[in-house]
């Protein structure tokens, strides 16, 4: 990733870290608000438990958490997997460090500064890989692609939810106007059938949804 791109993406999240929980929760009327008018109501809160559905509560393999965020959503799920060995990884320091004050207790999950584009694991390694809203502000989503396909075992189970392009002119106008030029989103956008292109190329199962602008799946490698 260039430093250009890294250094703003890093500093809007760094900008953004005392809000960024309240916002895609929904705490506040302005964020309850600015979901319904900007992304036709679709609920974060909701697709993140369809996006957990997906890992059984009893899972006791490797799982790699990119970009784990603040771990907002992911909090409870990951300290109940105690029998899970779990890697969080994010680019941002700030970020990280939130996630780490969330799940100091668990010896079972570890915290990683890293690059989706340029993972620092070897082949076939975890059993899942999750990525929730992730790929809208990895700047290079091939290579985030071709990363988390890389270090999953032959069998794993790749899950996402991110936005797409092209099913709302009102989120597009947000993304492109907005989240892109803060640094909290990176162009290009994939749309549904790119997308769908490149999740059949790589992986042998795809099962698929969208909810407004946001496409959340679960692949078999
Ligand atoms: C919208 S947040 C999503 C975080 C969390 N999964 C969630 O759902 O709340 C996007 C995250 O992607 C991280 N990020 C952006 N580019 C990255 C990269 N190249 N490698 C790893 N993480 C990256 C950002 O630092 C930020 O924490």
């Amino acid at each position: 990733m260039s430093k250009r791109k890294s250094d703003k993406i890093s500093d809007a999240y760094r900008a953004s870290k005392n809000i960024y929980d309240d916002v895609l929760t929904q705490d506040s009327l302005l964020s309850k608000a600015y979901i319904r008018f900007f992304w036709s109501g679709t609920d974060d809160n909701e697709i993140a438990r369809r996006v957990l559905s997906y890992i059984p509560s009893d899972f006791s393999g490797e799982l790699l958490d990119v970009p784990v965020g603040t771990a907002v959503f992911t909090e409870n799920k990951w300290q109940a997997l105690s029998c899970a060995k779990i890697t969080c990884l994010d680019y941002s320091v700030d970020m990280l460090n939130q996630a780490k004050a969330r799940l100091c207790d668990c010896n079972h999950v570890t915290f990683v500064q890293g690059d989706v584009g340029n993972l620092q694991y070897k082949n076939e390694i975890f059993d899942i890989v999750m990525s929730m809203n992730g790929f809208h502000a990895f700047p290079d989503k091939r290579k985030a692609f071709r990363e988390t396909e890389r270090v999953l075992k032959k069998g794993g189970t790749f899950i996402a939810c991110f936005y797409i392009k092209g099913k709302s002119k009102r989120t597009d106008w947000l993304v492109r106007n907005i989240l892109s030029k803060k640094g909290w989103f990176t162009p290009p956008f994939p749309t549904e059938e790119q997308l769908l292109r490149i999740l059949h190329k790589l992986y042998a199962e795809v099962e698929y949804h969208v909810d407004g602008s946001i496409v959340y799946f679960k692949c078999k490698k």
